[in-house]
């Protein structure tokens, strides 16, 4: 799934999916030709919530999809191994949770897994770009983590912008991926912005008919992806 020319990908994330029959959502979004899913993993720590554990990923690797683990913990390179070993494609940390980014990268890497860095609104940009090169998702969060279905945050696609210029420029094989607040109404500002992987949780798995809310975000985000800013 991690190829160098990307071309933008819905993520649905499982944190919106409805417990009581996930299977099914999952199967559902695959038929729409779904690849990639999300696994949001928190401890009531670094975000008031908690959340999934390995076992998640497992469910979603016996479906076939690629799968990225985003930590929202306090101490993400201590479970990191649990999620690698459960299957996770991606195994995401945050900055603001690790003290040396890049050995926190290397480490993840060194599991089996691509690595991944997130920043939360408030965290400039900055501290992912001099990672970049041990990168291979980089996640701008667009929402305060730890809950589904908040406004997305328009401000954040400077950083978006910032991170496509680094990423191109510097020709790296790098996700730039956003999450929170991602729907019909403001895919296209994320996508434009030069984001190629669009986490949404309750945009497809709060939606009546997931399959069909997938298939809408993918086709408005590759659009105006095509259509970003040069
Ligand atoms: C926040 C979570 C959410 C979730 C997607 O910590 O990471 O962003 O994945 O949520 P919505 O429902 O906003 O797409």
């Amino acid at each position: 799934m991690m190829t160098a020319t990307k071309t933008p990908t819905i993520v649905p994330s499982l944190l919106a999916g409805d417990l009581t029959r996930l299977g099914e959502q999952l199967d559902a979004v695959k038929a729409a030709g779904c690849g990639w899913v999300s696994v949001d993993v928190m401890d009531g720590h670094f975000v008031p919530n908690l959340s999934f554990g390995p076992d998640f990923v497992r469910l979603a690797k016996a479906r076939g999809f690629f799968v990225d683990t985003h930590l929202m913990v306090t101490n993400p390179l201590d479970v990191a191994p649990w999620f690698a070993e459960a299957g996770s494609d991606v195994v995401t940390c945050h900055l603001e949770a690790v003290g040396d980014a890049k050995a926190a990268l290397k480490s993840i890497r060194a599991l089996g897994a691509k690595s991944g860095l997130a920043v939360k609104p408030k965290t400039p940009v900055d501290g992912l770009v001099a990672a970049l090169e041990l990168c291979d998702l980089a996640l701008v969060m667009t929402v305060e983590p730890g809950f589904g279905g908040q406004k997305f945050m328009a401000d954040m696609m400077p950083k978006i912008e910032r991170l496509r210029r680094e990423i191109d420029s510097r020709r790296l094989d790098c996700w730039i991926q956003v999450d929170g607040g991602v729907g019909a109404s403001t895919i296209e500002t994320a996508a434009r912005a030069g984001a190629d992987s669009l986490v949404a949780g309750s945009a497809v798995f709060g939606a009546k008919d997931c399959a069909a809310a997938f298939r809408e975000l993918e086709a408005k985000a590759r659009a105006a992806f095509g259509s970003k800013k040069k």
